[in-house]
């Protein structure tokens, strides 16, 4: 399968996301050992050397434009679409006040739209606004032929840096999606695309948060050469991954007013036959609400 040699061959492991979740259960290991191995952690000590400061500036100021080269690159050929998405979060059914309810999701970061053409077309009574920093992607997920103006708006957005009211009417989204997004986005400025995120947010609307997990196979796969800071490491195309902990996660929305409702690790195994490959996947999958007594900030 294409998209599995992808998985090996590319910095960006990110096909592997969808293949693991849609492998059967004997191909799924839920017991994997967090802790690194002896020759992991030999490792360690060889990796405190970071990028250079000038070039962890230029990735910054170029951020935007190496996600459009991505977009450039693969077109929507390279992530598969998420048909996982209802099947794991439960809420995005059974979050209506009522049956007839039509619900309002914000796709925030959402590529080529691999997660919001299936919601479309499993829930009839959904509205989603779709927003992404590639002018690219925006423009692939308006050229998909289910993509229509009654059911959805997607639009180019910061999130880091252009409030998301000029597209979206203040506190108006029951959910927001965030599927391996934040991982994108340098540390610095993760607080403000939440602070953004929770200004459109309905009070008792969440987020619903997927991303990789710390000690990730992919995390485990960068070299010294490539990292920028804890955790966070740059891929040879320019675009950067994050790799969160469940606390930190928490701490980071707990602190702009989010309040978790689940916060928990998943595990898996991807097993590539053809190449005889089994790799381990870490990623934190999460809920958080806001509060119904919080203001949005001004
Ligand atoms: C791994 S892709 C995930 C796309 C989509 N959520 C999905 O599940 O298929 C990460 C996306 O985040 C977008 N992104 C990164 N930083 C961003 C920012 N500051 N504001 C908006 N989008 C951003 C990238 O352009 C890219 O499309």
């Amino acid at each position: 399968m294409e998209s599995e040699i992808k998985c090996f061959t590319s910095d960006h492991v990110s096909t592997e996301e969808q293949s693991i979740c849609d492998k059967p259960q004997d191909e799924i290991n839920s017991n994997l050992d967090m802790s690194l191995s002896q020759a992991e952690s030999h490792k360690l000590p060889i990796d405190k050397t970071l990028v250079s400061e000038f070039k962890q500036m230029k990735l910054e100021k170029e951020a935007q434009k190496n996600w459009d080269l991505f977009y450039k690159r693969n077109t929507t050929n390279f992530f598969k679409d998420r048909h996982w998405t209802t099947r794991e979060f439960e809420e995005l059914k059974s979050c209506r006040q009522f049956e007839s309810q039509r619900l309002v999701l914000l796709e925030a970061g959402c590529g080529v739209g691999n997660c919001i053409f299936p919601l479309l077309e499993e829930d009839r009574n959904i509205f989603i606004y779709a927003c992404d920093f590639s002018q690219r992607a925006v423009d692939f997920v308006k050229q998909h032929p289910l993509y229509c103006p009654e059911r959805c708006k997607a639009f180019r957005c910061d999130l880091t840096q252009d409030d998301l009211r000029g597209e979206v009417p203040p506190a108006s989204v029951d959910v927001v999606t965030l599927i391996f997004v934040l991982s994108a986005i340098h540390p610095e400025k993760m607080v403000r695309s939440l602070e953004n995120i929770f200004r459109v947010l309905k009070p008792g609307g969440c987020v619903l948060f997927r991303d990789y997990g710390l000690n990730d196979h992919a995390m485990q796969r960068f070299k010294a050469a490539n990292k920028l800071g804890q955790n966070f490491y740059v891929r040879q195309d320019g675009t950067r991954s994050f790799f969160f902990s469940k606390e930190l996660l928490a701490e980071l929305f707990e602190g702009r007013g989010f309040r978790s409702v689940a916060n928990d690790y998943v595990f898996r195994e991807t097993v590539n036959k053809k190449e005889g490959l089994c790799v381990q996947r870490v990623f934190l999958q999460s809920k958080f609400t806001k509060t119904h007594q919080t203001e949005t900030s001004p």
